[in-house]
C-alpha cells in the first residue's frame, strides 16, 4: 500500500466470498458455496418489510432494535440487557473481539474454522492462535486449552464448525468451561445450531445459565434465510453486552432487517419445516456418498466437508464444469452447502464420477 497505514493490515487475508453459480451449457447452475438457505424469502416476511419498513427508509432505524431485543430476550429467558444486535453475527463477533482484544492479546480458536475470525482478530490488532482440528474435523479441546495463556482474551468455539460441519459435544464444552478462569470469555458461535442433529451436541444457552463467562452468537442468515439483510445477535452477560454496544457500528441493523427478523420469528413453524427438509437433504446426500465409498466427517450443519487434500483443485473443476459453485480450500478440501434438490442430485452425480476416476 502506497499510503501511511497500520502495518498489521498487510497481514490480513482478504475475505473471499463464495463464488457465484458458474455458467454451464444446457444446465441450470447453482451456488452452493456460501451455506445459504436455498429457499426464497417467505411471503409473510416480504409483506412485513413492505408494510412496516420500506415506507420509513428516510429515517434511521431503532439503534438498539428494542422490539426484537425484547422478543429474543423472552424467547431465551434472559433480560433485554443481555441482548446485542449486529449487522450479521459477523458484526457481533467483531464487537466482542474489539471489546476484548488488542495489541499483545490473543484469541484462541479452532482451525480451519470461520474465515472471518483471523480477519476480525488481526483488524483489532490482536493475534490469532489457531488450533488445528482433529482428523475427524472436531475441535481439539485439549490442544485448545493448552494454547491458552495469560495473553488470551477470548476463546471461540464454533458449533457446528464451518467448514468441517463437526458438532461439539456437551462433554467437550463442559471440559472447556471447567478449565477456564471465570474472567476469560468464551464465544460460542452457533450460526448453524438449528441443523445440529447430534445427540451429544452442546447448546450454549444451557451453559449461559451456569457460567458467567459465556457469550452466544446466533444469526438470522442461515436457518431463517435472511443472509441478504444482515442481522444476527449475541446473548452475553450484561456488562459484556454493554461493552459490545459501545463498539457496535451505530445504526448498523436496518429497520428492514429488524422487521424481517420479527416476521421470521412469527413464522417459526414454517421455517422449522424448511430446516427439517434441508436436514433430510443433507442426510440423503451423506448416505449416497457413503454408498459411493466417500469418507468424510459426519455433518451437523447445512453443509459438508470433503477433505480432498492435494486432489482438491481437480475435484473443484469437476463441480465447476457441472454448473456448481462450491467453496474450495486449495490443498485441503471442498465445502458443499445443501442446496436445491436438483443441485444436491448433481453433487451426488459428480461425486460418483469422481469416484470412478479413482478419487
Ligand atoms: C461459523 C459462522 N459464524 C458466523 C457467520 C456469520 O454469518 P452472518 O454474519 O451472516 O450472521 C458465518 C457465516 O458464514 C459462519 O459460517
Amino acid at each position: 500500500m502506497s499510503f501511511k497505514h497500520r502495518a498489521i493490515i498487510d497481514s490480513i487475508p482478504s475475505y473471499k466470498q463464495g463464488k457465484p453459480a458458474p455458467a454451464a451449457s444446457g444446465l441450470v447452475s447453482y451456488k452452493i458455496s456460501s451455506n445459504e438457505n436455498p429457499y426464497g424469502p417467505l411471503p409473510s416476511v416480504v409483506e412485513a418489510i413492505e408494510d412496516k419498513a420500506l415506507g420509513q427508509i428516510n429515517r434511521y432505524p431503532d439503534m438498539h432494535g428494542t422490539a426484537l431485543v425484547e422478543r429474543l430476550a423472552a424467547r431465551y429467558g434472559v433480560g433485554a440487557e443481555n441482548l446485542v444486535l449486529g449487522c450479521g453475527s459477523t458484526e457481533v463477533i467483531t464487537q466482542l473481539v474489539n471489546l476484548l482484544a488488542g495489541p499483545g492479546d490473543t484469541v484462541v480458536y479452532p482451525w480451519r474454522s470461520f474465515e472471518a475470525y483471523p480477519i476480525i482478530v488481526a483488524a483489532a490488532g490482536a493475534q490469532s492462535v489457531q488450533v488445528p482440528n482433529r482428523p475427524d474435523g472436531g475441535h481439539d479441546v485439549e490442544a485448545m486449552l493448552a494454547a491458552i495463556d495469560e495473553r488470551t482474551r477470548l476463546v471461540i468455539v464454533n458449533n457446528p464448525n464451518n467448514p468441517t460441519s463437526a458438532s461439539v459435544s456437551q462433554a467437550e464444552v463442559r471440559r472447556i468451561m471447567e478449565a477456564l478462569p471465570s474472567d476469560l470469555l468464551v464465544l460460542f458461535d452457533e450460526a448453524y445450531f438449528q441443523f445440529n442433529t447430534d445427540s451429544t451436541r452442546s447448546q450454549a444457552m444451557e451453559l449461559f445459565r451456569d457460567y458467567p463467562n459465556v457469550v452466544v452468537a446466533h444469526t438470522f442468515s442461515k436457518a431463517y434465510g435472511l443472509a441478504g439483510l444482515r442481522i444476527g445477535y449475541a446473548i452475553a452477560p450484561a456488562d459484556v453486552a454493554d461493552g459490545m454496544r459501545k463498539v457496535a457500528l451505530p445504526f448498523g441493523v436496518t429497520a428492514a432487517a429488524q422487521t424481517a427478523a420479527m416476521a421470521s420469528l412469527d413464522a417459526q413453524e414454517e421455517l422449522d419445516l424448511r430446516v427439517q427438509a434441508l436436514i433430510e437433504e443433507r442426510d440423503r446426500m451423506v448416505e449416497s456418498l457413503g454408498r459411493q465409498g466417500w469418507r468424510f466427517p459426519k455433518p451437523f450443519a447445512n453443509f459438508f466437508w470433503l477433505p480432498l487434500g492435494e486432489h482438491t483443485a481437480q475435484a473443484a473443476q469437476a463441480f465447476q464444469a457441472a454448473g456448481l459453485a462450491t467453496r474450495v480450500f486449495n490443498g485441503e478440501g471442498i465445502r458443499i452447502s445443501v442446496g436445491e434438490r436438483e443441485a444436491n442430485d448433481r453433487v451426488i452425480q459428480v461425486c460418483a464420477q469422481l469416484k470412478k476416476q479413482g478419487f
